[in-house]
């Protein structure tokens, strides 16, 4: 059940963070896996027994390069995981078209290179895993560039999902919330992020790499043959609602303003 065995999976942004935890738990589930990220993984990639390539997922040869690469060297590639991103914040009146435009490349455009150059080597059974965010499932102050860019990636899916479907190719999307990763620990406004999920997300923590690594091996198998276009929520329960914690704190000061 759930077995990766005979798969070859690619993950973008494996040398850190998600990327590293989907890795490692797919070689433990039997995958062939092929790490790429701009950073670079040689020795991670050699401590998981998996290969790495260096590639930029905001250049589109590069990125052509390596699926072709993997297809040589394995035959195929049979899962994809549009990992790699970038985070920056801004309020809108201070926001740069440089912000806008770098998170753009990475976050939305990477991901449509991977799936146009990866799909070509994709057999039927084969899976796409984007990575979204939260934050295309609800506003945040000054994550406009962010959520713009993540929320693209919400509508490629959808459309990549009914482009691949006929050849027998499923598209997915992850939303994670607040993962315990170096992008979280280098953001500016990390503790306040990491207090607010505490009261704010009926898990009252922030989520594990690992368990973001779950639901993409999950995405990833062929057992759950029937899922696509599907964007799925890995944010602790957050866009449920006012947990009890938020309401009263919400209550709190309210009475404190009156
Ligand atoms: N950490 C969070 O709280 C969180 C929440 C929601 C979504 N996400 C998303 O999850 C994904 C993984 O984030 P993470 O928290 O593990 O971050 P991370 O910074 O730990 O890892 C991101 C990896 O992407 C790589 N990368 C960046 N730009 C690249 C490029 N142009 N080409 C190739 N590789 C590139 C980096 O080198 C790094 O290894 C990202 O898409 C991020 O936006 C993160």
């Amino acid at each position: 059940m759930f077995s990766l065995t005979d798969r070859v999976a690619v993950v973008t942004g494996a040398a850190s963070g998600m990327g590293l935890a989907i890795a490692r738990r797919f070689t433990a589930a039997g995958a062939t896996v092929v790490m790429f990220d701009r950073a670079d993984g040689t020795a991670l990639a050699q401590e998981l027994g998996a290969t790495f390539h260096q590639v930029d997922v905001t250049d589109e040869a590069s990125i052509a390069a390596a699926c072709d690469a993997v297809a040589e060297q394995h035959g195929r590639i049979d899962v994809m995981v549009n990992n790699a991103g970038v985070f920056a914040t801004a309020a809108i009146e201070a926001s740069s078209d440089a912000d806008w435009t770098r998170q753009y490349q990475v976050n939305t455009l990477g991901p449509m290179h991977g799936i146009k150059h990866a799909a070509r080597h994709m057999p039927e059974g084969g899976s796409i895993i984007n990575t979204s965010s939260v934050a295309a499932l609800m506003g945040f102050p000054e994550y406009a560039g962010y959520s713009a860019s993540k929320s693209g990636v919400v509508a490629l899916t959808k459309v990549a999902a009914l482009e691949y479907g006929p050849r027998g190719i499923r598209v997915n999307c992850i939303c994670p919330g607040s993962v315990e990763t170096p992008m979280l620990a280098s953001q500016d406004n990390a503790a306040e992020e990491t207090g607010l999920v505490t009261v704010a997300s009926p898990i009252c923590r922030i989520i594990k790499p690992e368990e973001v690594a779950a639901l993409v091996h999950f995405l990833a198998s062929n057992d759950c043959g029937a899922v696509t276009g599907a964007i799925i929520p890995v944010e602790g329960g957050l866009t449920s609602g006012f947990t009890p914690a938020l309401a009263d704190a919400a209550i709190t000061s309210l009475a404190a303003l009156t």
